[in-house]
Order: C-alpha cells, then structure tokens, then sequence
C-alpha cells in the first residue's frame, strides 16, 4: 500500500492552515514496521515494495552518452539494502558520515538511501567544486567514507587525503553497473578502465564490487526521528562553510511540502533539475518524490535549452522543479523552440534558488501553457516554507505565502540590516503592509536544521525571540503575500548557488600578487549575479589584462566553476570600516558606477 497524502489543492489558504497539522502529515507516512521510528529511505522507498509500487520506476537517469537508466523502487530497495551492507561490513553506521563526490548518477542516489537506511550521515557535495572548497567540506564533515569518481579522485581528493585523518574508505564509481540496469559506464569523468584507480592518496574500494559482494536484504534498524540523517553545506559571509544538519523527520516535511507546493500525485513524472550537491536536489529530487511514490527524472547533463525541452515532451513530465537562471535561459532561446514541443503533459512548474521575476512567469503561461510557480526556502529549512500554492493564485513576483504548518514573520531591522533584537532577546514582528523586514519563521517544522556541524555557536545565533531568523529581507503585501526584496548579508547568489564571498577572497589570497581582496555578486539578467572579485595587488606586482587572466585562472583551478569569480577588478584602494573589514556594500556601488560589462572575461553570459 503506498498510502499518498493527497492533500487538496490550496483553493482556501485560510482554511488549509487551519486544517493542517505536521501531525496529520506524519501520520500521511508508514513508519518503520513495528512502531520502530522512522527513516527517510523507508518512506521513500521500501513501503513502496509491498505492492503494486514495487514494479514503478523510481528513478530514470538521462546520461550523458544518451542511454537511459531506470530502477524501479523494488530495484532501488535492493540496491540500497547492498550498499547499507556494504557499509556495516565496513563497520561504519549510526551518524558516521558518508560523503558523495559525482555528478547526477545512480551511484548517488543509491549512497545516499543506502547510507540512510543504515542511520549514517549522507553528504552530498557538488562534482563542480573545485579541490579548495572540496578539501574544506571534507575535512569539515569529517566523512569517514568518500564515494567519488577516478577522476575527481585523483584530481581533488589524492592530493590532500593525508590531510583528511577520518576519512578511511575511498570507494570509486567506475566501470559498469548501476542499480536494475543495463550497466553503462558510470560517467563523470572516469578513467575509463572501469577499474578502481589506486591513485597516490591511499587504497581504494570499488563500488560495484562491493555491491555485488553484499546481500540484497536489510532491516533497517530502529530510527529515531532526530537520529541525523543528511549534511548540507551552505555559505556564509564570513568563516568555513556552515554544515547544516537534518534529521529523518525531515521527510515529514519532504512529502507533505511535495503536495501542497509540487502538487505532486501517484501518477506523476517529475523532474527537478538541482543537482544534489545542494539541497534542493537532495530535499526534492530524491526524498519528496521517491516518497510520494512517483517516477523521477534525473538529467545528467547540463543545461540546454533544446534537450531540457526535449525532456519535458519525451519523459512526458507532468510537474517541473527548476530555478530562475534556467527558466530564463530557456525563455532566451525563444518561444519558437518552446512551441516546436509538445508539452501538453506538463501540469505544474515551480522554481527556487532566486527571485523569480514577473517576466518569467508571464512567459512561463506563454511558452509552457502553465504559470511558474515561485517558492522560497533554505538550505537551512530543509523544505519549502513559504510558495505560490497549488490550485491558488500566483501572484507574479511574489515568492507566495506561508505553507500551511509554517508561521513567518517580517522583522524590523536595526543598522546593520538584520533585524533588531533587543537586549533581552526580543524581536519586533511588522505587521503594517509594504515595510521590509527580515523574514522570520517559528521553528517547529519537521526538515528545520537541528543544528551547523561542530559550530553552536553559529547555530544559536540564527535563533531571537522565539524565531529563526533567515538572513533574508522580505515585504509583506496587504494580504499577506511575501516578496523578496534582498539578502540582509554579503552571499552572493549566482546561478541559484550561494557563494560565500570569503571562500572566493581566500583563494585569490593565496595568490602572492594579491595583497586583499573583496568579492560580491554584480546583477546579471541571466544568473542573477555574478561573482566579481576586487583585488588589491602587493608591492612589486602592476595590473595587466595578462595577469587579470592568469587570476582568474588561478581561482577557477581553486574552486571550480561553480564558485569562481567570473570578473576581477584591479583596485588598490578597497574601502574598509575603521576595523579594517573590506565594506563590501561600498564595492558594490563601484561596480555599479563602472562599466558593468568591463572586466569580464571574454563576452558576458
Ligand atoms: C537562499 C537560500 C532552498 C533552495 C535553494 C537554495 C535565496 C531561495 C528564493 C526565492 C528569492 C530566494 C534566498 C535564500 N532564495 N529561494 N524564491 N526568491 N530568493 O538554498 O543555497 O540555502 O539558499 O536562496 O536568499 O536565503 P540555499
């Protein structure tokens, strides 16, 4: 039985709040069988398999090479329950962190159910990082086990392995296998040999060895619903990444949201784009819909406009998750190519990450027949808090209205933009209609973080007044309607990724002609923002279009694409406060006051 919570479509906001309760939500979920807690991989896959679910395709990967993986949730059980094994006989098990390095492959996705189902920590990192901000996560998580490519072995973890005293089992995805299919080279970069590359930073374990030297059965053992179930990093203005932790009881949140914000129902085929080196992917691209029981799409590839339109007609997708860089990318492309598809099948479109400009959802009713849907969260919310609901109103530029179980509030700032808190800890909520204020939300919510990995500190200060506060400034229209007006800190927002800027300013730092540097987030129609780096130059060094390049080189071997800065500036006077901190606000205005598109590299996006 795969007992769907088949929530109504939200006609009737006030009286959907008023009828919902995250215990009725849980109770929509199995369980583990004999009252024994509750696990995510259970509800996301086992009690699909005691029926007829069983035989429904969970997951269908679009490579890279163009062939199609597909498992069904019985096939997805059983490789699950191989890797759960795999890992007790590894001795690794109860909040033990397991970290994935690869990009949208079955491997992944088996990992992290499996490391799941045994009540480790899956961490997810993003195959596009670079060897600096890897190095830094994984050292952070403390992982105990890494499952990644040859490749992005040899190339970001050998390296520094000897630096990373935890992590004791390297497992490499190569060669053929994945979970219920035809068994295609894993991709992401392998050797191509298909065999385990030793490397020169320690012994290395196959991962379809391991699964085929494992059972295919488990019993997954008792789990508390605080039992830490997954690991997100997320960036923040200042210091390391911040590891946001979750907790099983997450998936409480994980479906009852995939209803009322996805609209996802048992027949549905789903796609959501995130990768699941961010949370999105993770939240929404695996536990929501594997828990609703319906059939996932995961592309491999990049985004590109005539394949992405492609997918949608030829996977028959009914509900899409995207985010506002890709939507606008497609609506570059034009609507011609839109047209030339049939996406009749395509019932509900929702976006994260950024805002959503009302441009995007105008043309979304032009080019798709269906309205974007935007929605608002955090990697610390673990789940939609706040959207344009299913089955109600979409208000264009608006990121919607609290979900029902969510209580927000808009905050009155003090002079540094966050808002105000008073010596004894209180908060000042706005009620007056059009004020901009920090969002707030009264924790309670199942997938809430439980806390940042090894940083109280940092955890207790997100917290005032009985809120959590988000860090984000917000308006609240006359009826209750949220609009994003900005973050309160420096993050930058490129791509739907955030990007702390002191990662982006160490890396560049590390360079010994840089003397300082400030990075910030310069609009751009298409992502939103683009990460621009000013650099200062130490004594000796002369600014040239040669060494501007060689920089920017140099950052992007650091961190990867997806995090390295796209412009620099030469500027040999920075502004600082009178404490010597780079006021990054004041840079902002200068790249206003400069030619937007000067210091690019190559033509703009
Ligand atoms: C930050 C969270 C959670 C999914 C993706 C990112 C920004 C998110 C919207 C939106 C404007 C948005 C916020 C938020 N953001 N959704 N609909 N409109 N901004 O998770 O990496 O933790 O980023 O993304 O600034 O705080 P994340």
């Amino acid at each position: 039985m795969v007992p769907n919570l088949v929530v109504p479509t939200v006609g009737d906001y006030e009286a959907a709040r008023a009828a919902f309760s995250w215990a009725d939500a849980r109770a929509g979920l199995d369980g583990l069988p004999g009252g024994r807690g509750l696990n995510i991989a259970h509800e996301a896959v086992d009690r699909h398999t005691a029926g007829p679910g069983r035989d429904r395709v969970a997951l269908r990967w679009l490579r890279r090479d163009g062939s199609v993986t597909a498992a069904t949730y019985g096939d997805l059980a059983r490789a699950t329950n191989r890797f759960a094994n795999a890992l007790r006989d590894l001795a690794v098990g109860r909040g033990d962190r397991v970290v994935t390095l690869l990009g949208r492959v079955p491997e992944l996705y088996v990992t992290v159910l499996g490391v799941l189902k045994n009540r480790g920590v899956a961490c997810p990192l993003f195959a596009a990082y670079g060897p600096e901000p890897v190095r830094r996560r994984l050292a952070l998580s403390g992982g105990r086990v890494l499952v990644t490519t040859p490749a992005l072995y040899r190339r970001t973890v050998a390296p520094v392995r000897h630096e990373l005293p935890d992590l004791e089992h390297v497992v490499l995805v190569g060669g053929d296998g994945g979970p219920g299919s035809g068994g295609r080279e894993a991709g992401a970069g392998g050797s191509g040999t298909g065999e385990p590359d030793p490397g020169r930073g320690g012994p290395v374990l196959a991962f379809d060895r391991l699964l085929a030297a494992a059972s295919d059965r488990f019993t997954i053992p008792p789990t508390d619903p605080e039992d830490r179930a997954l690991l997100h990093f997320t960036s923040g203005t200042t210091g390391a990444p911040k590891g946001a932790l979750h907790v099983h009881e997450a998936v409480v949140a994980h479906h009852a949201t995939g209803a009322v914000a996805l609209d996802l129902h048992p027949d549905d085929v789903f796609w959501c784009t995130a990768d699941p080196g961010w949370v999105t992917g993770v939240s929404y691209g695996l536990v929501a819909p594997l828990a609703h029981g319906v059939t996932t799409i995961v592309d491999e590839g990049d985004l590109d406009a005539a394949r992405w339109y492609r997918i949608l007609e030829e996977q028959r997708v009914t509900v899409w998750y995207t985010a506002p860089t890709a939507l606008r990318m497609l609506m570059r492309a034009g609507a011609d190519l839109a047209r030339a598809h049939d996406l009749s099948r395509l019932r509900f479109v929702a976006s994260v990450g950024e805002p959503l400009g009302p441009e995007v959802v105008v043309w979304g009713r032009e080019a798709l027949g269906v309205p974007v849907h935007d929605t608002w969260w955090q990697t610390e919310t673990g789940g939609i808090m706040v959207a344009n609901l299913a089955g109600a109103e979409v208000r264009p530029g608006s990121m919607g209205r609290p979900l029902p179980g969510v209580e927000a509030a808009v905050l009155a700032r003090g002079p540094d933009g966050r808002a105000a808190v008073a010596p004894d800890g209180a908060v000042e909520p706005v009620d007056a209609p059009g004020v901009a204020g920090e969002l707030a939300l009264r924790p309670g919510w199942p997938s809430m973080f439980r806390g940042y990995l090894h940083d109280e500190a940092r955890y207790r200060a997100c917290f005032a007044g009985g809120w959590y506060l988000t860090g984000d400034v917000v308006r609240r229209d006359a009826d209750g309607w949220l609009w994003f007006v900005g973050r309160a800190d420096d993050v930058i927002t490129t791509a739907g990724h955030l990007v702390g800027p002191s990662e982006v300013e160490s890396a560049l730092l590390a360079h010994p002609a840089v003397a300082e540097a400030g990075a910030i987030g310069v609009p751009d129609p298409v992502v939103g923002e683009v990460v621009t780096a000013f650099v200062t130059l130490g004594p000796g060094h002369a600014p040239s279009e040669e060494l501007r390049r060689h920089l920017l080189g140099f950052a992007r071997r650091r961190l990867g694409p997806a995090v390295a800065p796209r412009a620099i500036a030469f500027d040999q006077d920075l502004p600082h406060t009178t404490s010597g901190k780079i006021v990054r606000r004041l840079l902002r205005a200068r790249a206003r006051a400069a030619d937007p598109h000067g210091s690019r590299e190559g033509p703009g996006p």
